[in-house]
């Protein structure tokens, strides 16, 4: 009863972006938007703060090149206020050329702070926000007709983030700031002129921040690849304080004015995902991320191959970091701490969301969208997320009582479409415990090998920590000389302790 209840208002009532009401503050504030947009609750989320942490060099990524970006003075843009942010549409011909697949530019909108309060960005730099940042929105036009069917996608979208600080004025933003007057209130529109859009971005588009993450606004789809520029671009205060005092989230009907200021939302969990970036200069001890390619080739020795010729070395450069990356026990205490989401939390409002898609929910966005299954974590092409992968496994096993066939699952989960999707190819660190499932698959004395190589590895690369440690000024570039030494040399013990009857036999 209570999901025919769900499925009707579903029907008569479908989500859309300017479905549910919601705001940055109040009752249909933030923390509340997962009551009507499910997916705001769920995994994936942006914005993040980019902790130093989290970052990993990858000298793969090549620097940002857009295409048709100069657009002709004869052309016209609509400047609309949509009571959240305001916004300029851009012509499908605008594109970003350095993906493996061609993003369409479709709007770009801003978030800022407020008179009072002159920071308003929603990305953050280890906890610093910038006054404003600049979302260039793109679809993936190889794959999907319109904006419309590639915002629930997995691949649908990328956005190019800008930060913004407040400077020298700036000329480019003034084509449309100025403007601001004839688009107080919420949903009124004006015509533009187009100009050079290229001028809104920061000059060097080679440094940025990459990762998976989702619309920052209801419905928070996951389903944006982000890039988010190192470098700011800055206007004048006077410029801020436009944009800052101008807009109206009411419209101009409405009785009471609510100003439209301090449109960000805050930082969400991280979880296990990494940042990848495009530079390491400026970052002291950055870890690089390790190409996919290893990461196969371990997996499927792993699954399949012989384990002899996986050297220490193979394996040891796949671990884990200790330190930064907390222990699970860990993590899940800081989890409650801050009241973010467990594991087990986590996978609760998975199913929640299943349930809803299965009921219409994702239907009422695109009508081909073919399972929620494919929706941002939770695509088993993307299982090299080997979190997410582990969790899809788990899924599988439950539902077929089938336990004890980790390794089955996962070679059919895993293959064939490990390492072909996507961009990135893999977002977070192989973890650990996936390690040990595969390793307690093989047969006895190779596990036994692989384990001991495992201990071996882990105890290395924490006495080169302790070095660190004790000599920070040696120059490396793995390890994390903020780590806590002793907590992670006694988890580090404990988990690695050799048993001696486990493998000599
Ligand atoms: C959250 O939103 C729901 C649905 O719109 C509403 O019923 C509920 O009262 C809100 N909760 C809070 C704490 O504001
Ligand atoms: C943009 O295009 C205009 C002509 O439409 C040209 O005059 C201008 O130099 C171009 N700007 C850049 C930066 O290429
Ligand atoms: C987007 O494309 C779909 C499928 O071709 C179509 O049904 C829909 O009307 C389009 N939406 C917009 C806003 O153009
Ligand atoms: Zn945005």
């Amino acid at each position: 009863m209570t999901l025919t209840l769900i499925f009707v208002i579903l029907i008569a009532c479908p989500l859309e972006f300017t479905g549910a009401k919601w705001t940055y503050n109040g009752p249909d504030g933030e923390h509340n938007w997962s009551s009507n947009y499910p997916f705001c609750g769920g995994a994936f989320q942006s914005p993040i703060d980019f902790q130093t942490q989290l970052l990993r060099y990858d000298p793969n990524l090549p620097p940002i090149q857009v295409q048709n970006y100069n657009l002709s003075t004869n052309e016209q843009l609509t400047l609309s206020n949509n009571g959240h942010s305001v916004q300029l549409s851009l012509p499908s011909q605008m594109y970003i050329s350095s993906f493996p697949q061609r993003y369409s530019a479709a709007q770009l909108h801003f978030h800022w702070g407020s008179s009072n309060l002159l920071t308003g960005s929603e990305h953050t730099v280890n906890g610093k926000r910038f006054a404003g940042e600049m979302h260039i929105v793109h679809f993936n036009s190889d794959k999907y007709p319109n904006i419309s069917m590639a915002v629930d996608k997995h691949d649908g979208l990328a956005v190019l983030g800008v930060f913004i600080e407040i400077g020298e004025f700036n000329p480019a933003f003034d084509k449309f700031f100025k403007y601001m007057n004839g688009i107080k209130y919420r949903d009124q529109k004006i015509q533009v002129a187009a100009f050079n859009i290229h001028a809104l971005l920061p000059a060097r588009l080679d440094e940025y921040y990459r990762y998976d993450g989702s619309l920052t606004t209801p419905p928070c789809y996951p389903s944006v690849l982000w890039t988010v520029f190192r470098r700011p671009v800055t206007i004048s205060r006077k410029q801020f304080m436009a944009l800052a005092t101008a807009l109206y989230a009411s419209n101009a009907q409405e009785s009471t004015t609510v100003p439209l200021h301090g449109n960000y939302r805050k930082p969400q969990i991280t979880d296990n995902r990494v940042v990848l970036v495009s530079f390491k200069d400026g970052l002291y001890g950055i870890l690089s991320a390790e190409s996919p390619f290893q990461r196969k080739q371990v997996i499927q020795k792993l699954l399949v191959g012989d384990l002899a010729d996986l050297a220490d070395e193979g394996l040891y450069q796949l671990l884990p970091k200790l330190g930064s990356q907390p222990g699970k026990d860990k993590k899940l205490k800081k989890s409650k701490k801050e009241g973010h989401w467990s594991q087990a939390t986590r996978k609760e409002q998975w199913s929640k969301n299943k349930v809803q898609s299965n009921t219409g929910y994702s239907s009422s966005v695109g009508k081909n969208t073919p399972t929620p299954w494919y929706m941002g974590a939770f695509d088993t092409a993307k299982g090299i997320c080997f979190v997410s992968l582990e969790e899809n496994v788990m899924h599988q096993l439950d539902k077929y009582h089938a336990k004890g066939l980790m390794v089955e699952a996962l070679r059919e989960v895993v293959f064939p479409e490990l390492n072909l999707r996507s961009y990135l190819h893999c977002r977070s660190d192989l973890d650990l415990q996936t390690i040990r499932k595969l390793v307690q698959g093989r047969s006895r004395d190779e596990a036994a090998e692989l384990e001991q190589s495992l201990a071996e590895a882990m105890l290395k690369k924490m006495r080169r920590q302790i070095n660190q440690h004790r000599n920070p000024n040696m120059k490396t570039t793995i390890g994390h000389p903020q780590a806590t030494v002793p907590k992670d040399f006694n988890s580090a013990l404990t988990y690695h302790r050799p048993q001696r009857a486990e493998w000599e036999d």
